[in-house]
């Protein structure tokens, strides 16, 4: 079927600095921008381009990984609604999900947490690099070098049009994050490594390489284990945000994933996208206490600094995965006792909520306004917060990578510019 065939209407538009009309195909509800090139004044014009900073309203790719509403609060991962999910599977089925399009069978299953769980060790000189960094070193700042220097211990990695490389490399990735976030964790501390306990679920072994002591077995809190394992699933994959755009797009250069994710993780870094669960917690601190609340509100109304933990690009009514973290925020509450910080969050909600500064511009809570405080109440610190959302996110970033790479219509990206600067000139003699 031709696209002409295909398109479910025409735009049309007319250019008033010729006078001359186009017909636009409308596929999937968007125009191609390219077929704006066609607009030109004359022959030797480059043509018309769409504008678009921040890709506000211009789509990158074709996707059927992840789906999200942002006016009625749903996200989907491959079809299934986010608080299934999260309520009824594991972070490794999900990964499995989002990177296949299918949840795994009860066999399927066991083969990928087996596949998984041989790859957690990291070698030893990574080991070594980790031990190099300065010891107040910022995990993040550890976990983007760390991630970047696997790609040098598996050159193989470069082949990613190889099916069977991508698939190592996918495992890899998604077994050495934890191992190498803890690694991060304990060299600021200046603990001793604990190495990957095998008979450990994902999650729980993640909570044994960051706490294990002195025992010989480190049991991890069901509770804790299973809170920590939503926590991954609510994170696992956004569509086309900050850090998956920079996946794909050097991963469109044909980068290997470890390059590519090195990449993805230095996004999630900034204090707009995953650094913003520590941001949360630092504001936190800083409001101090539920009385300083109005004051704090009225400089952010003030265009002061931003509320932390709210709005969103996407969501404009409410995030789904804030409203799923609030109920497990109150499980790990019961085993760790209610943090302080909590009560002042509850009151930022309750104020911003009923206040038309943040109504007005649509902002509501979202996924960091209450993961932080999970994450402290279970013992880890603010500089971590990133990377845990940095573990969640990377089944979501390699199946991005994945898809980008086998998209025939994806090409190494390359956004165009309006040139704005000096016509041409001369340097004086
Ligand atoms: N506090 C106060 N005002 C805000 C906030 C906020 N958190 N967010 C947006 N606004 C205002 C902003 O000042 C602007 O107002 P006006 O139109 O009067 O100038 C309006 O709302 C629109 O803001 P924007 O920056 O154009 O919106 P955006 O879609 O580009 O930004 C955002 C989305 C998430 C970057 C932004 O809401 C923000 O900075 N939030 C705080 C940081 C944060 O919590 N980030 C985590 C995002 S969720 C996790 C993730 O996916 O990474």
């Amino acid at each position: 079927m031709t696209e002409e065939a295909a398109a479910e209407g025409t735009l049309s538009v007319t250019d008033s600095r010729t006078g001359r009309s186009y017909q636009l195909p409308i596929i999937d509800g968007a125009i191609r921008t390219l077929d704006l090139r066609q607009i030109k004044v004359d022959a030797d014009d480059f043509g018309l381009m769409g504008y678009d900073p921040a890709f506000q309203n211009t789509a990158s790719c074709r996707s059927d990984i992840t789906y999200i509403d942002g006016d009625k609060g749903i996200l989907r991962y491959r079809g299934y609604p986010i608080e299934e999910l999260a309520g009824r599977r594991n972070f490794l089925e999900v990964s499995h999900l989002l990177l296949t399009g299918e949840l795994p069978s009860p066999e399927e299953q066991r083969d990928w947490v087996a596949e998984i769980t041989n790859h957690t060790f990291i070698h030893e000189s990574i080991k070594k690099f980790i031990d190099g960094f300065h010891h107040d070193a910022h995990p993040m700042g550890m976990l983007v070098s760390a991630v970047g220097a696997l790609s040098t211990f598996y050159p193989e990695a470069k082949q990613v049009q190889d099916p069977e490389v991508r698939h190592r490399q996918i495992v890899r990735l998604i077994a050495k994050m934890p191992t190498i976030a803890a690694f991060a964790y304990r060299h600021a501390m200046g603990l001793y490594y604990a190495y990957p306990d095998d008979e450990l679920s994902y999650t729980g072994n993640f909570l044994n390489m960051m706490w294990r002591a002195t025992e010989l077995k480190y049991r991890p809190d069901p509770i804790l284990e299973r809170a920590l394992d939503v926590l991954l699933i609510l994170h696992a994959d956004h569509e086309q945000n900050c850090s998956t755009s920079t996946m794909r797009l050097v991963g469109s250069s044909q980068a290997d994933p470890y390059s590519s994710m090195s990449a993805a993780c230095a996004a999630l870094y900034g204090p707009l996208h995953g650094g913003a669960n520590e941001q949360v917690l630092r504001m936190l601190r800083t409001v101090g206490t539920v009385g300083n609340i109005p004051d704090y509100i009225q400089r952010v109304k003030q265009g002061e600094f931003r509320l932390m933990g709210f709005g969103h690009r996407v969501y404009k009514n409410f995030d789904p995965r804030a409203q799923l973290i609030k109920k497990v925020a109150e499980q790990v509450f019961e085993v760790t006792g209610r943090s302080p910080l909590l009560d002042i969050a509850l009151e930022i909600e309750r104020i911003a909520l009923e206040d038309d500064y943040f109504v007005s511009h649509k902002l509501y809570p979202n996924v960091d306004f209450y993961s932080g405080i999970i994450y402290l109440a279970m013992g880890i610190p603010v500089e971590m917060f990133p990377v845990l959302f940095a573990i969640g996110r990377t089944p979501g970033w390699l199946a991005h990578w994945e898809e980008g790479l086998l998209d025939p219509e994806q090409k190494i990206g390359r956004p165009r510019q309006l040139y704005v600067g000096p016509a041409q000139r001369h340097l004086e003699s």
